[in-house]
């Protein structure tokens, strides 16, 4: 006896009698396929998650299990693509069904009539083991695909291709027979394996100086950008998703306002890559949850997502996940285990919610890959979270930061100020900082962990003073600590701010990152030297000096240095005050 549905709630399903599969298998339900999951069994009565619009499904609609769980399909042509959450490419799907996507339609996430030029880096006789590489695929000009010989998979090499081949073709085949395949397909909430796991020491260069001089992220690392609406979540994701230093960034959009979305189609395949001035689609991979999926997919498009990622790691790449935000992702599961009437932990989020969250963070990671010739890779994982209300207590934030590597925390109030990124930079943390100076120093600047440590100091220095004007006001106060507001002034302004919507600021490469913070650190020293010599604060040209700091904070990396130097002329005069102000009180 075949399975039937035998009640519908939602996007929830029951079936029976269904003995055959096992959890988390994928079942095509009612006459149109619509998309699903097991996600329980109570006797032969299954539980389906149903992925689509479930509109018109009624008891008694059939129920096929197609045996296997949710599967990534993992080959070249995902570079570029625009997915779903259960990984349909959005334009063929449109192609196909048009615009409108009916429910239970299908296309394969990889082109299947696409060829590719294979160069085979093995040759007949050679024995091949699992993770090693077969040969390349130039994917697009800026991603080079290796293919890899899949798990359990080893012997000798009785074929090899070299030519054009279809993601349906065999790259070869063993003396034994096994096909070795060009793409395959791997169970999304699977973790992929790695040979060893590498500690993190270097960074993932975000372009944001915020984050990059402040709060950086380790290659391999995570971080957790919580805020309240508005704060500029999306923006800091985009900028990452636009600028970060990674060969491969896998986009996990979940959907936090209809537009938002729309914005990301409209936007990314128009972007040029500052770093080899190429369309930014060339290294991208985009998996939004478009608004005719249920709220439950987006559970399923972040493992995607992740599993995406881990497949350009595999051959040696590293790779950056932006998630906006992981809170929608935590819904989905609030709404799953509400359906299936679990015990639900605090604020109705299912009680596993928080393990669920740091297996995720646990895909993250630098590695070395499975295979030869050796390789690492890396997934950097920078997951959006919007607490409601702005509450930072809320579970989804604090299971988050249990497990984060850091804190990009936003500020309501920074915000409100224009002050963006609105990294609320007391509560924000790095815990990959001090591992990573070493390598800032040899290859940002060598000043850089000096100039890190006096900017830090101006800054605690900066919101101590702040406090104490709040109380006193600020005309009482010294003039060395009018010149720290001063200067920090300046610092918050155009050191730690960035207009995403500027070319010229929008990205910052380290170099200028590090010149910039030289400059302030330059002026405020200068400064302090003329009060000291007796000058008044009010008598030197730091005026001067913040114009001309601001036209360096705007310089695209032609004018950089040219502005850098009027800025160091600002400082000279500053210092020349200085000479004036002891001659004259001598
Ligand atoms: N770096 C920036 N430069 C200039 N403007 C910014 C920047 N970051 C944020 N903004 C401003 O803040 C607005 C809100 O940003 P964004 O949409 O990223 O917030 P969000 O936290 O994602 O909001 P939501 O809670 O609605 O998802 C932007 O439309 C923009 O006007
Ligand atoms: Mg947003």
């Amino acid at each position: 006896m075949s399975a039937t549905v035998t009640r519908v709630t939602g996007t929830l399903a029951e079936a029976r009698p269904l003995r055959d599969g096992a959890l988390y298998d994928l079942v095509r339900v009612g006459e149109r396929g619509l998309l699903g999951e097991i996600i329980r069994f109570t006797g032969d009565t299954a539980t389906l998650q149903i992925y689509e619009d479930t509109t018109g499904l009624a008891v008694g609609a059939p129920v096929a299990v197609t045996g296997a769980p949710l599967t990534a399909a993992l080959g070249p042509g995902l570079i570029g693509a625009i997915l779903d959450g259960v990984g349909r490419p959005l334009a063929r799907l449109a192609d196909a069904s048009g615009d409108f996507i009916a429910p239970g339609a299908t296309a394969p996430t990889l082109d299947p009539a696409r060829r590719w030029r294979f160069t085979p880096r093995v040759a007949v006789g050679d024995a091949v083991a699992p993770g090693d590489v077969l040969g390349e695929i130039i994917e697009t000009p800026s991603v080079t695909h290796r293919v890899l010989v899949p798990a359990g998979v080893r012997g000798a090499i009785a074929a090899i291709a070299d030519g054009e081949l279809t993601v349906d073709d065999p790259v070869g085949r063993l003396v034994d027979g096994t096909p070795l395949p060009l793409a395959h397909r791997w169970p999304i909430r699977t973790p992929r394996p790695v040979a060893r796991r590498l500690p993190a020491d270097r960074p993932l260069v975000t372009g944001q100086r915020v984050f990059d001089f402040l709060f950086p992220i380790a290659l391999g690392g995570t971080v957790a950008v919580p805020g309240g609406f508005g704060t500029g979540k999306t923006i800091v994701e985009h900028a990452l998703a636009k600028y970060a230093d990674a060969d491969v960034v896998v986009f996990v959009g979940c959907g936090e306002r209809g537009n938002e979305m729309a914005e990301v189609l409209e936007q990314f395949p128009r972007l040029i890559d500052p770093r080899t001035g190429r369309p930014i689609m060339e290294r991208t991979v985009l998996v939004v949850n478009t608004s005719n999926m249920p709220v439950v997919a987006r559970e399923a498009s972040v493992y995607l997502g992740v599993t995406i990622a881990e497949y350009y790691r595999d051959m040696g790449l590293t790779v950056a996940v932006m998630v906006d935000s992981l809170s929608r992702w935590a819904e989905a599961l609030r709404d799953i285990g509400a359906r299936l009437q679990e015990m639900p932990g605090e604020e109705g989020y299912p009680t596993y919610m928080a393990s669920r969250l740091g297996a995720l963070y646990e895909r993250a990671g630098r590695a070395r890959a499975v295979g030869a010739p050796e390789r690492t890779g890396a997934i950097t994982l920078v997951c959006a979270v919007s607490p409601p209300g702005g509450d930072f207590s809320e579970p989804v934030t604090q299971a988050s930061l249990r497990v984060a590597g850091g804190l990009w925390a936003l500020d309501a109030q920074l915000a409100r100020a224009r002050q963006f990124p609105a990294v609320d930079w007391a509560t924000s943390y790095s815990l990959y900082a001090e591992a990573l100076l070493p390598w800032l120093a040899a290859n940002a600047a060598p000043a850089w962990p000096s100039l890190r440590t006096r900017v830090v100091a101006l800054l605690q220095r900066d919101a101590e003073l702040r406090e104490i004007a709040s109380l006193l006001g600020a005309e009482e106060m010294q003039d060395g600590d009018r010149l720290v507001l001063a200067i920090a002034s300046t610092t918050r302004e155009h050191l730690l701010g960035q207009n995403a919507f500027d070319p010229n600021d929008a990205t910052s490469s380290l170099a200028k990152t590090a010149r910039m913070a030289a400059l302030i650190v330059a002026a405020w020293d200068a400064a302090a030297a003329a009060l000291e010599a007796g000058a008044e604060l009010d008598a030197l040209p730091l005026p001067a000096f913040r114009r001309a700091f601001a036209d360096v904070r705007r310089a695209g990396p032609a004018e950089l240095e040219a502005r850098a130097v009027l800025a160091d002329q600002a400082i000279a005069a500053i210092t020349a005050v200085t000479a004036i102000g002891a001659g004259g009180a001598s």
